[in-house]
Order: structure tokens, then C-alpha cells, then sequence
């Protein structure tokens, strides 16, 4: 199958884009959209074979179940039915953060196919704050299945040219709504009530909504989450080697440490790129990307990392090595991305 990409640039290009790709989806058809976070392989959430077509184009195991797009909260109504205990906090959180990037999982109604939550009784749900996935999503006035546009267990794609890389030939069309601003995956929660007056919030993955933003609304618990169903893995992040490039990545924590194998070549992915704490003039590296040259950004970083990522990998150094990251506000996603890839 060919794979066409439609540039949403221009008002006029945008307008013809969200109209092939709502026909599209309207047919039944996949189709990768950018979004905030990362691009995502969009199907419409109410059809099961096109839901399936998802699985397949990224060859993703059906045990993994997808996030669902909604532009309403009439939409989300329709889909999930929210425990009254929690209820109060959902609201206040939807106020807060959406459209954005916080996906919660929330029991589900019938009528979200099985495939799309691989046989849960919950469902992911998010809505987006793309300009362009926005209108799709208004225009088709259907929920979304998005999951990230990559094949499964490779880097989430953050540009429509990685979407290329990964998908060409696999989907019809392609929507280029530029760099992803976000450039992380959505932060995934599940509110548990309390007899205290603020519920917990389990963190199932961190992403652009951190910690610092979601604890007044909350006690933040992260680890596995007993409390979800059966011990299937509750969230991507979970299964072991994830967000991987094809190249072994290693995260050296004391730079001091880091000592070249002399028959070996190395890439670096560095985080404020800077020669007094940084790693740049300790080795011939054939490769270096910095994600926040200077200061230090960690949205910046984030922005930057899948992109780095994708460059290093193309460099064919036999290794990456990755300075640490701050853990702190969006630095804890990215760590966590990097140590998944370094499984
Ligand atoms: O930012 C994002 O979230 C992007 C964009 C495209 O929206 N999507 C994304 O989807 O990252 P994906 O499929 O790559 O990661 C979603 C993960 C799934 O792998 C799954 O483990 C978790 O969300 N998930 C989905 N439904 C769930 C559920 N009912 N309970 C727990 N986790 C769930
Ligand atoms: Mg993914």
C-alpha cells in the first residue's frame, strides 16, 4: 500500500488534510495524526476491524490495549461510566488539563469493542490540544483509538518523517502537522477514592503532566498498581524494552565512570551538552545530540528526545550512552523512556 502524507501547514492544507483524513476514517481506514505528545495511528474506537487494523500495522500484541481520543466531555460520557467516588476528581482534572496531554483509565461502556481495551474493562481516555487532531476529531465526531504510530516496541515517532520511517507503506495516509510540542507520551493515570478527602492517583506512566502538577489533586503512587486488573501489564511503560532504538543503549550515571572499549564506537546523548559536566571532550564520540543545550530545559528535553534518539541510532555506533537526566517535573518521563530503552 502506498503511503501518502498530507501536509497540514497552511489553512488551505489543513483544510483539505482533516477532510481525506475524516473520509478516510469514516471508511474504516487507519490514519496517523499528529497530536501533542507523539504522532498516534488513529482508527475509529466504535469499529472493531478497523481497530484490528491498528494491531496489525504495528504489529502490537492484542494483550495491549489502546488509548481512546474523545473531543467532549459528552464524547467521554458516552464511553466510560465514572464511579461516582471519583467522579468530583475526574472533573476537576479534565478542568485542569484537557485538552492535553493526561490520559485516565476509567471503567468502559459496551460499546468500546474489546479489541480496543484487549478484553479489559477499563478504558484509556485522553483528548488532545492539536490543532489539527482537534478538528479531525470534531469533524468525525466519533472517539479515536490512538496509540503511538510506531511498530510495537520501537521509538514513538514525533515528526511525520519518523511516522514515515516506521509505518510507510503500512497505512494510506499520513497528516504532517509538524514537531510534536510535548514530544513524551501522555502522562497515564488511574484515580483510586479514600476515606481521606483526596483519592490516590496511580501513576501507570509519567509524561508531560507530572508529578509537581497532579499532587494537590491527590496522593501520587507509582510502582504497579495492585489494585488494577489481573497482573497483565497495566501500562506500555511496563513492558520490559520499550521505546527502544535498534542500538543498545546505556545510561552511565558518574561520568567518570565511562570507559571506551577501544574496538567499540560510541554515540552520545547528552542533556545540557556543556564540557564542564558533560561528557563531550572524553571520547571521540561519532555521534553527540544534546537535548537543552545550555541551562538545561526538561521540556526541551522532551521535545528533543525521540527525535535524538532516532538520530543516533542512525549513526551506526555500536553504542549509545545516555547522561542521566534530572528526576524531577517532565525529566522523570524521560528518564523513564531512557531506562526502558536500556533494557
Ligand atoms: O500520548 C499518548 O498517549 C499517545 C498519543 C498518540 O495519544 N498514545 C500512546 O499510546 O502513547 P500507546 O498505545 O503507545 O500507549 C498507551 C498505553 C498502552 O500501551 C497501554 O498499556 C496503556 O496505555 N493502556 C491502555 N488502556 C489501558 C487500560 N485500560 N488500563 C491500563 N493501561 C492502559
Ligand atoms: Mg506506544
Amino acid at each position: 500500500m502506498e503511503t501518502v502524507t498530507l501536509s497540514a501547514g497552511t489553512p488551505e492544507e489543513t483544510r483539505d488534510a482533516v477532510t481525506e483524513a475524516v473520509t478516510l476514517l469514516n471508511k474504516g481506514s487507519i490514519v496517523a495524526l499528529p497530536t501533542e505528545t507523539v504522532y498516534g495511528l488513529a482508527a475509529n474506537a466504535f469499529n472493531a476491524e478497523a481497530c484490528t487494523a491498528i494491531f496489525e500495522a504495528k504489529e502490537r500484541p492484542c494483550f495491549d490495549p489502546l488509548i481512546v481520543h474523545v473531543s467532549s466531555k459528552k464524547m467521554l460520557d458516552s464511553i466510560v461510566n465514572i464511579p461516582p467516588d471519583i467522579e468530583e476528581t475526574v472533573d476537576i482534572l479534565i478542568r485542569e488539563f484537557w485538552p492535553g496531554p493526561l490520559t485516565m483509565v476509567l471503567p468502559k461502556k459496551n460499546i468500546i469493542p474489546d479489541i480496543v481495551t484487549a478484553g479489559l474493562q477499563t478504558v484509556a481516555v485522553r483528548r488532545s490540544k492539536n490543532p489539527v487532531f482537534s478538528e479531525i476529531i470534531k469533524e468525525l465526531d466519533l472517539p479515536l483509538a490512538a496509540p503511538s504510530a510506531n511498530i510495537f516496541g520501537s521509538m514513538s515517532p514525533t515528526s511525520a518523517t519518523a511516522v514515515h520511517t516506521e509505518l510507510s507503506n503500512r497505512i494510506p495516509l499520513i497528516i504532517d502537522g509538524g514537531a510534536c510540542s510535548d514530544g513524551v507520551e501522555s502522562t497515564i493515570i488511574r484515580i483510586e477514592s479514600t476515606e481521606r478527602p483526596k483519592p490516590n492517583i496511580h501513576l501507570l506512566r509519567p509524561g508531560p503532566v507530572t508529578v509537581e502538577m497532579l499532587k494537590k489533586f491527590g496522593k501520587i503512587l507509582r510502582g504497579q498498581d495492585s489494585q488494577s486488573e489481573n497482573k497483565r501489564p497495566n501500562s506500555p511503560g511496563q513492558l520490559a524494552s520499550h521505546y527502544s532504538p535498534r542500538t543498545p543503549l546505556r545510561i552511565v550515571n558518574c561520568p567518570e565512570n565511562f570507559k571506551a572499549d577501544p574496538s567499540k564506537s560510541y554515540a552520545l546523548l547528552s542533556y545540557r551538552g556543556q564540557e564542564k559536566d558533560g561528557y563531550l571532550s572524553i571520547h571521540d564520540w561519532k555521534e553527540i545530540q544534546i537535548l537543552s543545550p545550555g541551562s538545561g530545559k526538561l521540556p526541551e528535553a522532551a521535545v528533543r528526545l525521540f527525535f535524538s534518539l532516532r538520530k543516533l541510532d542512525e549513526s551506526g555506533a555500536d553504542e549509545i550512552i545516555a547522561e542521566p537526566i534530572p528526576e524531577k517535573g517532565v525529566g522523570l518521563a524521560i528518564l523513564d523512556r531512557l531506562q526502558r530503552a536500556a533494557l
